[in-house]
């Protein structure tokens, strides 16, 4: 039987919905500062849907468009004071940034409460402790579609392909602190299809268009593609979809599944930080 298809569109309308319904009625609105450095056409497209989500949602939205060749000093002046800023409650600098800028000193320099990418590093330490504020919107967006499926996640062998600091990392955290049994494969992992054959739930987030592919993949798998490569022109994760569903039990499509599904998270992480504002200023 082919793999059902988990619907990260359907799912995240719903959520943008509840928050809509929630801001609607709040007397002060949610605030998201979007900072954007330079013209890079993947990096525009994604703040763009970031502003269209969060207008849409009711939040208080101020955009950033940065120059290319901006200092690291203005650039660390602005996120001071968006940081300082009341009605703003995240902060969001779009990465990559250009190379003569530390994205690490720039990410940082982003007050833990206000981190709505749950990239800073007392964000992710928080989640390595299991004393979460704010967990990464993507690795949220995937363990969300893994519980959309009703599968339960405890005691289930979990295999993540990837090991980045905003993706695959706390992916593999999210599912141990659900008691999953899990295994980290990277670019330097022999024999990946021996650990990935064994996998119940399996996120992809490698960034190489079909490195998944119908043999690497346990039947009735939990198959979560991260992935987001432009191939002829055309949008495809990390995973061999047509053949994989041949296999899994449960799939997400690309474009159409953990996109969303993040960009709902996003607004999420947004609401949250403004309830954490009344705790920070308390
Ligand atoms: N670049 C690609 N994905 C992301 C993301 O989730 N947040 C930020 N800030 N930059 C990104």
């Amino acid at each position: 039987m082919p793999a059902k298809i988990i619907d990260g569109s359907k799912i995240a309308k719903s959520i943008l919905e509840e928050i809509k319904h929630k801001v609607k009625n709040m007397k002060q609105k949610p605030g998201l500062a979007l900072v954007m450095v330079g013209s890079n056409p993947a990096s525009e497209v994604y703040v763009n849907f970031k502003e269209k989500d969060s207008k849409e949602a009711g939040f208080y939205c101020e955009r950033y468009n940065l120059k290319e060749d901006i200092s690291e000093m203005d650039l660390l002046k602005l996120v001071t004071e968006l940081n300082q800023k009341p009605e703003i409650h995240g902060v969001l600098v779009q990465l990559p940034l250009p190379k003569h800028l530390d994205e690490k000193l720039v990410t940082n320099s982003i007050l833990p409460q206000k981190d709505v990418d749950g990239f800073t590093p007392l964000s992710l330490g928080r989640l390595l402790c299991e004393d979460t504020i704010m967990a990464p919107a993507t690795a949220r967006a995937a363990i969300n579609l893994i519980e959309s499926t009703g599968i339960k996640i405890e005691g289930k062998n979990a295999v993540v392909v990837g090991r980045s600091n905003i993706v695959g990392k706390p992916t593999a955290l999210m599912l141990l602190e659900k008691n999953a049994t899990v295994t980290v494969c990277h670019s330097k992992t022999k024999n990946m299809a021996e650990f990935t054959k064994k996998a119940d739930i399996l996120v992809v987030a490698a960034g190489r268009p079909n490195l998944i592919t119908k043999e690497m993949v346990k039947e009735g798998a939990v198959v979560i593609d991260v992935g987001i490569n432009r191939v002829g022109g055309k949008l495809v994760g990390d995973v061999d979809f047509e053949k994989v569903k041949e296999v899994a039990g449960f799939i997400t499509p690309v474009p159409g599944g953990v996109g969303p599904m993040t960009r709902a998270m996003l607004m999420e992480n947004t609401l949250k930080a403004m309830e954490l504002s009344k705790k920070f200023s308390k």
